[in-house]
């Protein structure tokens, strides 16, 4: 996976996303929190990161496939996409062939940056926890 993002501590991670970068667009996967994590806000401050770091990459376009979890997804702003309006690369992605496309469903959300917002450009999502950090409770830079 070309970056990824965990939440927690190096000890004890309670949830990870990944993001796979193809010039403007990119697919957000793997977002899987613990179970005893959940409904706690992980899962949206992992996706409001991944998505921050996305922006600061000049990424406009975010798709994802999805199995479960259409609903979450919709509460942060993504909307669903017939496959055929699939970008190239992300129909060349292994599971955008292989997930079955009647209860696969790909999802797309357009990012805006940050200085063409209204307001303080506060983003949605944002929960003010700390998004990842690292054995020592500071902030740490995804791997790449
Ligand atoms: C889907 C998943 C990532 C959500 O993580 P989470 O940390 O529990 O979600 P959050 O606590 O951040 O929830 C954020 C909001 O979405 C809502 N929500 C959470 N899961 C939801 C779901 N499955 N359907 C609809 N809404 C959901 C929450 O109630 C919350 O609403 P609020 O902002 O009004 O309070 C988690 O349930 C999970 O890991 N599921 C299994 C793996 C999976 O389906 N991953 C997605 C693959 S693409």
């Amino acid at each position: 996976m070309e970056h990824c993002f965990g939440y927690g501590s190096a000890e004890r991670l309670s949830g990870v996303v990944g993001l796979e970068i193809y010039g403007r667009i990119a697919r957000l996967r793997s977002l899987a929190v613990d179970r005893s994590s959940r409904g706690l806000g992980v899962g949206k401050a992992l996706v409001s990161a991944a998505e921050a770091y996305a922006e600061s990459r000049q990424v406009r376009e975010l798709y994802l496939l999805t199995t479960g979890a259409e609903r979450f997804f919709e509460r942060l702003g993504y909307q669903r996409l017939e496959r055929e309006a699939a970008p190239e690369p992300i129909r060349a992605t292994s599971e955008f062939s292989s997930l079955c496309p009647t209860t696969s469903l790909l999802m797309r959300k357009e990012l805006i940056p940050t200085s063409q917002r209204n307001g303080s450009g506060t983003r949605d999502g944002d929960l003010g926890v700390p998004l990842v950090t690292g054995a020592a409770g500071r902030p740490t830079e995804p791997n790449q």
